[in-house]
């Protein structure tokens, strides 16, 4: 497998490697360090996808245990990151499924919501827009780095607590069952967090955080807004534009990422695939 660097603190371009036939601990050793793979031109089949997936861990459905709508896709783990509805064609602005493509463009870890949360996600590109629909990642290690000491032992100890569907509400999407509100319930993460497989520390941020544990609730969601800016400035950002095609592996437990905002009524297709974040 070779690596090269697209960016100056994470993110490689992995090419010469056969994802049906993958080096495991390679890659693993290769997010450990760069958090984001690109391995451009891959056709890989859905099930393929799947199959690759499966080699890093137990498989997550995230936000699909709440939503329970029919998908287009073959197998229940598949995640239909797309602007299109079960039948076929662009879906409906006011559906629920538009709102999920708009909490996309919202920085986030993956499924940072539950426990166990996400631990790599796997996207494969399919269909782009003629314009936008890139997808950006921010570096959380190197946020934390660069953080002024004093704000790092202000923080250093603080948990905040993450919601399922905490990013739809805010965008007006409110009309949740109890039951569906309930599905998943919400989990505290602490805002420094140490990555397992780098034993960097690096700074737990996100549109799934609702509050900070035991703060006044301003204060609290005024820090997390602040930290949140601090994280995603540019410097610490790659922003990846699709070729279809292009797999890209990210490691939720140290980058945020974000979908940019395209015109909806042009198809834009992706196909997830997530582990879990649980004990080996
Ligand atoms: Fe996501």
């Amino acid at each position: 497998m070779n690596l090269r660097p697209l960016h100056r603190t994470f993110v490689a371009e992995a090419t010469a490697v056969d994802l049906r036939d993958p080096p495991v601990r390679d890659i693993v050793d290769a997010m450990d360090r760069h958090a984001v793979l690109v391995f451009p031109g891959r056709e890989l089949s859905e099930a393929e996808q799947i199959t690759f997936a499966r080699r890093f861990g137990p498989l997550d459905l995230g936000l699909k245990k709440v939503l329970q709508r029919p998908g287009r896709h073959q197998f229940e783990e598949t995640i239909d990151i797309s602007n299109v509805n079960a039948s076929g064609n662009i879906a409906d602005p006011e559906s629920k499924k538009m709102y999920s493509q708009l909490a996309n463009q919202l920085w986030h870890s993956d499924s940072s919501f539950q426990d166990p949360p996400a631990r790599y996600s796997m996207l494969l590109s399919l269909v782009n827009p003629p314009q936008g629909g890139e997808t950006e990642f921010a570096d959380l290690r190197a946020a934390y780095d660069a953080l002024p000491e004093a704000a790092k032992r202000e923080i250093e100890g603080l948990r905040a607590q993450h919601y399922a569907l905490h990013s739809r509400i805010e965008l007006g999407d409110t009309e949740w069952t109890e039951a569906q509100k309930k599905a998943i319930a919400p989990v505290e993460w602490p805002l420094v967090r140490t990555h397992a497989g780098s034993g960097r520390k690096l700074l737990f941020v996100g549109v799934h955080a609702t509050h900070i544990v035991g703060m006044h609730l301003g204060q609290g969601r005024l820090l997390l807004a602040e930290l949140l800016e601090h994280a995603t400035q540019r410097e610490f950002v790659y922003r990846h534009a699709w070729r279809a095609g292009d797999l890209v592996m990210w490691d939720n437990r140290c980058v945020l990422h974000r979908g940019r905002r395209y015109d909806l009524s042009q198809r834009r297709e992706l196909r997830r695939v997530t582990t879990e974040d649980s004990p080996a």
